[in-house]
């Protein structure tokens, strides 16, 4: 989504409008664009604050919105991969997540592959009770040789949930997609992390071209040229309500294999 101009929330009259794209809008807050629209607002006020560069899991820092790490969590239990497979590990707390669900699940294992594991981060990993689901992999993972051996640890059959939360650049992630597709079966899924930064262009911390070089570019790009791929949000297991779409760093971040 191209960055929203204003948004004011009236909370005595129960209004929410907006401007997007030069045309603005007005809804009562109980509409479910309303919603989307005030979260967005609130998703930049988040990215302004470093809202995702606050949380941990089983004591590893992990660089996700709450929101995104509760639908990955869906995504795992719905398809039971037997490798999840990120590229990107920072320090370590999504691979943590990962293995912590796939433990408790009974099955299944991660492998995290970064250009840079910082000595820290792997004793820390290493040490951790996760560690024995877990294989790290250090090297730029566009990399001819890290592909071989990424490949190499996945045997014949195994059913790879991928999860690319790398160097963001729209050719970096089209080449990661280009490299490991074919691991992924149909029925699960890539998921390309960080499209938010589209939306995010012009805050702190951006750069110019983000707002088109970024993973929704390259996942567009991606489904164009392998019809195997859609671009398409998992559904969601439970909704009570009338939310109608995630609230998400990941736009357009989720191909599903559908042959
Ligand atoms: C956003 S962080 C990953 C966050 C992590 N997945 C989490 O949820 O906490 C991005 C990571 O990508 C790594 N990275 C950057 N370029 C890369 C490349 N070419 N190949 C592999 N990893 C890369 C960086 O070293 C950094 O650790």
């Amino acid at each position: 989504m191209t960055p929203l101009t204003n948004l004011t929330i009236d909370i005595e009259h129960g209004m929410v409008s907006w401007t997007h794209d030069g045309v603005t809008e007005s809804l009562p807050m109980g509409h479910p664009r309303a919603f989307e629209m005030a979260s967005h607002a609130w998703m930049r006020c988040g990215w302004d604050v470093k809202h995702v560069h606050s949380f941990t899991w089983m004591g590893r820092p992990i660089i996700q919105l709450p929101e995104d790490v509760v639908r990955l969590q869906e995504l795992i239990y719905m398809t039971k991969p037997d490798v999840v497979l990120e590229c990107g590990i920072a320090h370590g707390g999504s691979l943590v997540f990962h293995a912590s669900l796939l433990q408790a699940m009974g099955r299944g294992r991660v492998i995290g592959v970064d250009v840079e594991i910082r000595p820290h981060n792997r004793k820390a990993l290493e040490e951790h009770e996760m560690f024995p689901h877990i294989t790290l992999v250090e090297g730029s993972s566009i990399a001819p040789e890290t592909v071989a051996k990424v490949k190499s640890l996945v045997k014949p059959g195994e059913k790879v949930l991928l999860i690319l939360d790398s160097n963001h650049s729209r050719d970096h992630v089209l080449g990661e997609m280009r490299a490991y597709h074919d691991l992924v079966p149909v029925g699960s899924y890539i998921v390309s992390c960080d499209g938010i930064m589209e939306e995010v262009c012009g805050g702190p911390r951006t750069q110019p071209d983000w707002s088109w070089n970024n993973p929704i570019t390259a996942a567009k790009e991606f489904a164009a040229e392998n019809p195997d791929f859609v671009i398409q949000y998992p559904p969601f297991l439970f909704n009570e309500g009338v939310v109608a779409r995630p609230v998400t760093y990941f736009p357009d971040g989720y191909l599903l294999r559908v042959r």
